[in-house]
């Protein structure tokens, strides 16, 4: 659905337009402007996609609900209204962006907008406007303003010329998708960035992310979400990826602990300023074998797409040593935690839509 939505804005009339338009900011949705200034002010961009309600729930617990504002430019729940600030943001909007950060007097950016590695390759114009022409802007306004600024980067960021297995740190970057080639390109800006005007530019290279409460926004690795659902719905998975695919996962609460810790560390910590984050490494055969002992009647099978392609140029195993001793990262969920965890949230949920369903049906 979102990645209709996304596809509907490529129009030819909007490839490549100028990024610079002058949009007035909305405010209205914004509980407050005020804030101590004992914490950072946060905006996370992007922030509706599998990533970023996560991650403004866990901000706001340290930082303070109104310090933290959720932007995206596609419709909000009202939960989400609910919950804290919510703002309209285009990340292609620079102006706006600009009167977003003053006005709100922004300290941190995370930059989640992105088209993801599926999407993008359906749509390279739009992938290159909000991918790379998107950063841009995020860049620029994190330098005029002294922002804190973390941009994610992704195991796509590698290619088959990389070594997959594991895949350090610093090596061989050739990705063959235009996501991992934005992602390379905001890699070395930022580092460009910090090292020329000082910016203070942190990034992760996340794996595949899985969560149950967040839809996974079309990337190569969805399938590890998707077949929880099924597992508790249908009782069938059909897999787009061959069974002995490997590649780096990690569920989202390990991912989003990542990120609040980099960008905590203290800055003499980070001898670089992009680092591999591991956790797992499974293929979807591996995967189904675990799901299974927890939903025996589980089926799979395999319908190799596109997507296989992508999988076979991208890491298999994530070597993230580095992140482990300049600022100890600790990763907390494996495959047998994850597939609980998982399993445990999901089997309520659908268990109240049985419910509600059942209740609507009778009242009818
Ligand atoms: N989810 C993963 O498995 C994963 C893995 C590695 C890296 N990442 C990175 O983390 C970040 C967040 O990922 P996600 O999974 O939440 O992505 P997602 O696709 O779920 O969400 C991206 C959001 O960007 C928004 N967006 C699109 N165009 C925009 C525009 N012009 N202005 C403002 N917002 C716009 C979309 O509406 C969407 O809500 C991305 O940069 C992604 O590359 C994610």
């Amino acid at each position: 659905m979102r990645s209709l939505f996304l596809r509907s804005l490529a129009g030819p009339q909007r490839a490549f337009a100028q990024p610079y338009t002058f949009q007035k900011a909305s405010f209205q949705t914004v509980s407050s402007v005020h804030s101590s200034d004992e914490h950072p002010r946060v905006l996370i961009t992007g922030g509706l996609g599998q990533l970023g309600t996560g991650l403004a729930r866990q901000l706001r617990t340290t930082f303070g609900t109104d310090n933290v504002i959720l932007s995206d430019i596609i419709r909000p729940d009202r939960d989400i209204l609910n919950n804290g600030p919510f703002i309209f943001a285009d990340i292609l909007d620079f102006k706006n962006l600009q009167e977003i950060v003053v006005s709100h007097r922004i300290d941190w950016l995370v930059h989640f907008s992105a088209l993801l590695s599926a999407v993008g390759e359906n749509n390279v114009p739009l992938a290159i406007r909000v991918n790379i022409e998107g950063l841009h802007n995020v860049m620029e306004l994190a330098k005029q303003y002294h922002l804190k600024l973390f941009v994610p980067s992704t195991i796509g960021a590698f290619g088959p010329e990389s070594p997959r297995n594991p895949t350090p740190n610093l090596t061989i970057q050739r990705p063959k998708t235009i996501y991992g080639v934005s992602k390379v390109h905001a890699e070395l800006l930022g580092e460009y960035y910090q090292k020329r005007f000082g910016l203070d530019f942190r990034s992760l290279r996340f794996p595949g992310i899985i969560s149950y409460d967040s839809n996974p926004g079309g990337g190569t690795t969805d399938y590890a979400v998707q077949i929880f659902h099924d597992a508790l719905t249908s009782g069938k998975h059909t897999c787009y990826l061959n069974p002995d695919t490997r590649l780096p996962m990690m569920y989202i609460d390990d991912c989003l602990r990542s990120l609040t810790e980099i960008m905590m560390a203290p800055k003499e910590k980070l001898s670089i300023r992009t680092y591999n984050v591991a956790a797992m490494s499974f293929t979807p055969n591996e995967l189904f074998a675990a799901v299974k002992k927890r939903v025996p009647h589980l089926e799979i099978e395999y319908k190799v797409d596109g997507r296989q392609k992508i999988a076979d140029s991208w890491p298999q195993v994530f070597d993230d040593s580095q992140a482990r001793g300049d600022w100890g990262w600790e990763h907390k969920f494996g495959i047998q935690e994850l597939v609980d965890t998982m399993i445990d949230a999901l089997i309520p949920i659908y268990e109240n839509q049985r419910v509600a369903s059942e209740a609507k049906i009778n009242h009818q």
